[in-house]
C-alpha cells in the first residue's frame, strides 16, 4: 500500500510484522496476505460451504482463487474452477484439488461447465464477471450464495449486466460483494488459519514473478489478460 517505488516512509501504521523463517518472506503477498484473507472471508462468511455442496470459482488458479478452491475442499465442498488454459485447469486439479476445471477460452465453455458443474451449484467465488459468471447464474441451486469478489473481465473490458432478475427470486438468492479491507477485526483469525494449513503443507500456492520497478506496469496489464500463473510479484530489487 506504501505505492511502487523503491523507497517510502511510514511511522509504522499499516506494517505488519512477519517472520521469514519458515515461511518465504512474499508468501504474506499471497495466501498468508491480503489474497489469503480475502479468499477466507468470501467463502466462510459469505458462502459458508456445507460438506458436500458444489463451489464455483473463477480465476482458480490465481492468488485469491487458488485459496479459495483449497479452502472449500477444506471445508468439505466439491470444488469446481474456471481458469485460463489446459495448463492452468490441469495444475487445478492436480496440484490445488480442485474436483474439476474448466478452461473459459474453450468454444464449448457453457456445455463443459454444465458437466463440470454438476446438479446445481450452491456457491460462486466470483473473481472475473463476464460469461463465466452468467453461465454460472444458470446453473445455481436454491439457496445458493454468491460472493462479489472482482470482476476483472470488466476492469477494462465491457461491463457485466444482471440477466433478469427472477433467477434472485426463483432460486432464493444470496448476492454480496465484499472487500477485505473493511473486516480488519476478522484478518488475524483468517491469517491464523491459514499459516496453519500452511505449516500443515494443507495450502499450495505458485507465483509469477517480475523483475525490478521499471516492469511494474507490464505487469498489471499482463495480470488483466491471465499472463500470471499464481500471484503476480514484482521484485523490486
Ligand atoms: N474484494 C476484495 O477485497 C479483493 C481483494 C483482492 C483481489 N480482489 C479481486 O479478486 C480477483 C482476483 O485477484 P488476484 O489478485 O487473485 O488475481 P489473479 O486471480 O491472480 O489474476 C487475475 C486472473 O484473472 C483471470 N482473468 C483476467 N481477465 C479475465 C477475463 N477477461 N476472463 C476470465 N478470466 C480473466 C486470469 O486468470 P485465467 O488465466 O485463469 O483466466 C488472471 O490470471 C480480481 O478481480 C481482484 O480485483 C478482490
Amino acid at each position: 500500500m506504501g505505492g511502487w517505488q523503491l523507497y517510502g516512509l511510514s511511522d509504522g501504521r499499516g506494517l505488519n510484522k512477519v517472520d521469514a523463517k519458515a515461511i518465504p518472506l512474499q508468501a504474506y503477498l499471497g495466501p498468508l496476505g491480503m489474497p489469503g484473507v480475502t479468499a477466507w472471508w468470501g467463502l466462510n462468511k459469505i458462502i459458508a460451504p456445507k460438506a458436500g455442496e458444489t463451489v464455483l470459482v473463477t480465476a482458480a488458479t490465481g492468488a485469491v482463487g487458488s485459496v479459495v478452491g483449497q479452502l472449500a475442499k477444506l471445508a468439505g465442498a466439491r470444488a469446481v474452477g474456471v481458469a485460463g488454459g489446459a495448463e492452468k485447469c490441469i495444475y487445478a486439479t492436480e496440484t490445488l484439488g480442485y474436483d474439476a476445471c474448466v478452461d473459459h477460452k474453450s468454444a464449448r465453455f457453457a456445455e463443459e461447465l454444465k458437466a463440470a458443474a454438476g446438479p446445481r451449484i450452491d456457491g460462486v467465488f466470483e473473481n472475473v464477471g463476464g460469461e463465466p459468471f452468467l453461465q454460472a447464474l444458470r446453473r445455481l441451486n436454491d439457496f445458493a450464495r454468491i460472493a462479489v469478489c472482482g470482476l476483472i473481465a470488466s476492469y477494462e473490458g465491457p461491463t457485466t449486466p444482471l440477466p433478469d432478475m427472477r433467477i434472485f427470486l426463483v432460486r432464493r438468492i444470496k448476492i454480496e460483494g465484499f472487500i477485505a479491507s473493511d473486516h480488519p477485526d476478522a484478518w488475524p483469525q483468517a491469517l491464523a488459519e491459514l499459516a496453519g494449513h500452511v505449516a500443515a503443507g494443507r495450502l499450495r500456492w505458485r507465483e509469477t514473478v517480475r523483475q525490478g520497478l521499471e516492469s511494474a506496469p507490464q505487469a498489471l496489464v499482463d495480470l488483466l489478460h491471465g499472463g500470471n500463473f499464481g500471484k503476480m510479484l514484482v521484485k523490486l530489487v
